[in-house]
């Protein structure tokens, strides 16, 4: 039966595209149920209306704490198999992650576990690796630091700044994502420990 999942967007929403994309293309076997945002007017929202997936903006400030929040967002995701954080901004509760344990998926734009948080593609140009990419991976408790499915690699320059860097990523993060969610959706993913093994 094909997984139901929920994608959680804070901004843009280029990854989310992805995802729609390859459903639209008939190679990604999944369905997304819902769009969920924390930033009223985000774009990714209209990237969703326009595939005709509906659309739940839960603003934090309107939720006297984070509970009463995440609730909101567990309400909207209703019965969905799994979560992807595509560009979600915002630090999870150990409660709502351990709710969603091991299905929950996030995109880095990092070779974890180098670069995790915030502006990682800043911090390896800063750092002057010579070569950076992206991971897809299932949340744990930690930020950035759960079982890694797979990895994109791209070189990095010294001519590169955080944007060119960023950009050079995020073409890697529209093949791995999808990629990583096939796995998932296929059953193909087991975690063994803190490894995930591809069957
Ligand atoms: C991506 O670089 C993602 O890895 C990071 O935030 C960015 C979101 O981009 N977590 P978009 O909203 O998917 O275009």
């Amino acid at each position: 039966m094909t997984k139901k999942v929920g994608v959680l967007v804070s901004g843009r929403g280029s990854n989310l595209q992805a995802i729609i994309d390859k459903i639209a293309e008939g190679t990604l076997p999944l369905s997304i149920s819902v769009v969920i945002t924390d930033v009223p007017g985000a774009f990714g929202l209209e990237r969703a209306t326009k595939a005709g997936i509906r659309t739940v903006t839960v603003n934090r400030k309107e939720f006297q704490d984070r509970a009463a929040f995440e609730e909101q967002i567990n309400a909207a995701l209703g019965d969905v198999d799994g979560v992807v954080l595509a560009g979600f901004m915002r630090i999870l509760s150990a409660d709502f992650i351990n709710r969603w344990y091991h299905k929950i998926i996030n995109i880095h734009p990092a070779l974890l576990p180098s670069f995790t948080g915030l502006h990682a593609q800043r911090q390896a140009v800063e750092y002057g690796t010579k070569l950076a990419g992206c991971t897809v991976h299932f949340v744990d408790a930690g930020t950035d630091t759960g079982p890694i499915i797979l990895q994109k690699v791209v070189p990095a320059y010294f001519e590169d700044d955080e944007d060119s860097l960023a950009a050079r990523i995020l073409e890697q993060e529209h093949i791995a994502l999808p990629e990583a969610l096939q796995l998932w959706a296929e059953d193909r993913l087991e975690i063994v420990g803190r490894r995930v093994k591809i069957n």
